[in-house]
């Protein structure tokens, strides 16, 4: 209750709120990021409940340091990093279709550039592959004659569990743990034929996204491919000004001016609108340096 509101006011509001805000007053923000990793691991609390808390704890973070708070939400595999898990994701029957699209689209503009996707491309970075199942359904299925597969990921369960599993199987794949904020100190010195970058940016502001977009691109040699989340109505690269989605406070970007930005050029992109495929909206950018 706030020092002007009445006890009835107070009363007519919803108690899952009072509660909340209850909690965020008496408890400080590093106790409450203690206790929603806690939650996370309570078995016998239903998952979607558990999702809710460990975000409703911290929210105020979002407030603070929007950045901060999607870090430690994937860094701790918590609220909607908890469905990635191995056995929901290898294998090409789990590669979702969105996923499919984007790698179909990506050899579409390789061949289009005179490239065979499947005998002159070497090495691929994956910055954000979570368990590195898509470098893994890339290396099997579109870039046979690659030699270096590496991604990195700011989830360490993910990395943990994917990097063990992509062992198992004996693939090339190699992915470990890192956080895009220092991306040029794990490229330093590195360049790779393809760079991929999907549902990642929006977990960034728009100066950091940008600042992603520019070292991903220095570090590029063919071609930077990257999915962000579609704008509804308005096509992205009209957009002035990166929007936060309300559901989730993930950033809709205009990456295409987010390219020319950093001095690249946009050579194909796609973007559907409202159109949703398996729950994802369809925004692609392909990029090359200019
Ligand atoms: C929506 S998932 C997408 C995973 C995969 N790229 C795909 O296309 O299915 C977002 C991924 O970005 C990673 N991520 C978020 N913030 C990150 C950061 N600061 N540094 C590195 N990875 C990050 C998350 O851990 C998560 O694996």
């Amino acid at each position: 209750m706030s020092m002007t509101e009445r006890p009835q006011e107070a009363l007519s509001r919803d108690p899952r709120k009072i509660v909340k805000d209850l909690i965020r007053r008496l408890i400080s923000l590093e106790t409450r990021k203690k206790l929603a990793i806690r939650v996370n691991g309570l078995e016998w609390v239903a998952k979607d409940r558990r999702s809710w808390w460990s975000r409703e704890l911290i929210r105020d973070l979002a407030g603070e340091n929007i950045n901060e708070y999607h870090r430690f939400l994937w860094l701790h595999h918590l609220a909607y990093a908890a469905p990635y898990e191995v056995a929901t994701r290898f294998g090409d029957e789990n590669i979702e279709k969105s996923r499919k699209m984007f790698s179909q689209d990506l050899v579409k503009h390789l061949v289009s550039m005179k490239i065979d996707p499947g005998t002159e491309i070497r090495s691929i970075f994956e910055v954000g592959c979570s368990l590195g199942y898509q470098l893994r359904f890339l290396e099997k299925n579109v870039f046979l004659s690659a030699r270096t597969i590496v991604g990195i990921d700011i989830d360490r369960y993910a990395v943990m569990t994917g990097a063990e599993y992509l062992r198992e199987i004996g693939s090339k794949v190699s992915v470990r743990y890192a956080d895009m904020l220092d991306l040029q100190k794990e490229l330093a010195g590195k360049d790779f034929d393809i760079v991929l970058c999907s549902g990642v940016l929006m977990y960034l502001d728009e100066v950091h996204a940008s600042e992603v977009v520019r070292v991903m691109l220095r570090h590029t040699g063919i071609m930077l491919a990257i999915t962000g989340l579609a704008h509804p109505h308005v096509d992205n690269s009209g957009l002035l000004q990166s929007i936060p989605r309300e559901r989730d406070l993930a950033f809709i970007h205009n990456i295409d001016s987010m390219v020319r930005r950093a001095g690249g050029k946009v050579i194909a992109r796609r973007w559907d609108g409202a159109n949703l495929v398996d729950g994802h909206s369809i925004y692609f950018v392909f990029a090359t340096k200019d």
